[in-house]
């Protein structure tokens, strides 16, 4: 029988924050919209869980255009967390995207500590979500975002506030753009946060040398892709050698190869962000690239990986 297992079954299952995942392949907030603009291309349950754009109490417009721009590595946006609004979320988005997936995070993010808390005690009463993610790292916007995930005593604060506020597991979303990512992570961790994602994008521009000008609406902008690939492994690294509770990598993962990093790194899981928008079949392809990852290194249960980097 074990034979049976090593040769061809790898489980592919993980649990985060007492969420059972059939694999540890989730889409990032944001890049896979509410998660079923993509059907024609990919389907919402190929993921392990499906974590929504970001949702604020009112509707939201975002930033003036343009809002995105390749580079050669990578993609800056600056969206500035345009969304429905969670009034129109839970009425039109959330039921069709749980129609194709029973394991949906919320992300959210509000203007003030009061917005995030109202928001997640609306959240707590809905039994279709599986979680909240605490969007504490936008650099698109001026008010919420990144002015509680730089602090570590405003973050504690948030966490707090948030995580009294609901009975569902809470992940937060952590910033590289600050100067010790491990202790923004502890001091959420000691606050209550069951499981970290990390990272958000890290700060950047673009300038159109004709016009002399700001490629982007909003002048600056957040950078995802390849191009950041080895600060969020660096991070993922950082992170959860600080942490008892799991992390969530994210940050220019385009291939299975590169999740495995990850994983070796101390993800318990990863998070597929702008490789969806040059490849929808990323998630098929990782997922797949895992379990021969697992069964070439004979490892019956994924999971296994995690941490597994010798130093
Ligand atoms: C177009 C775009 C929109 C995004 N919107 C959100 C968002 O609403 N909330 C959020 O927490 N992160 C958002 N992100 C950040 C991603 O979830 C992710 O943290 C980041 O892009 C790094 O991962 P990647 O390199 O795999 O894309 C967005 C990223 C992109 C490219």
């Amino acid at each position: 029988m074990r034979n049976i297992r090593t040769k061809n079954n790898v489980d592919l299952s993980v649990e985060i924050a007492g969420i059972k995942m059939k694999n540890p392949v989730l889409a990032a907030s944001g890049a896979f919209g509410y998660g079923t603009e993509y059907l024609p291309l990919v389907s919402p349950a190929l993921f392990g869980a499906v974590i929504t754009k970001t949702v604020t109490l009112l509707p939201r417009a975002g930033n003036v255009p343009p809002r995105i721009y390749e580079t050669p590595m990578g993609m800056l946006n600056s969206i500035g967390l345009a969304n429905v609004g969670v009034h129109r979320f839970l009425e039109e988005k959330l039921p069709e995207l749980l129609s194709h997936h029973p394991l949906v995070i919320v992300n959210i993010a509000g203007n003030t500590m009061e917005e995030y808390a109202e928001l997640a005690g609306m959240l707590n009463g809905q039994p279709g979500i599986s979680a909240i993610e605490l969007n504490i790292s936008c650099p698109n916007v001026k008010q919420g975002g990144m002015a509680f995930g730089a602090d570590p005593i405003q973050a504690v604060k948030l966490t707090t506030l948030v995580k009294k506020a609901t009975s569902k597991p809470l992940i937060v979303k952590l910033s590289p753009n600050v100067s010790d990512i491990a202790a923004i992570a502890r001091a959420v961790e000691q606050a209550g946060a069951d499981a970290l994602s990390l990272i958000n994008t890290l700060y950047g521009m673009a300038i159109d040398i004709e016009r002399q000008k700001p490629v982007l609406g909003n002048v600056t902008g957040g950078l995802s892709g390849p191009a950041i690939k080895p600060v969020a492994l660096y991070n993922v690294f950082k992170t959860s050698r600080a942490v008892n509770i799991p992390v969530i990598g994210l940050g220019g993962i385009m291939t299975a190869g590169d999740a495995v990093e990850f994983m070796l790194a101390g993800a318990a899981a990863v998070q597929i962000g702008t490789a969806g928008f040059i490849n929808p079949n990323t998630v098929k392809e990782i997922v797949n690239g895992l379990k021969d990852y697992c069964l070439k290194k004979k490892y019956p249960e994924v999971s296994q990986i995690t941490g597994k980097l010798a130093v």
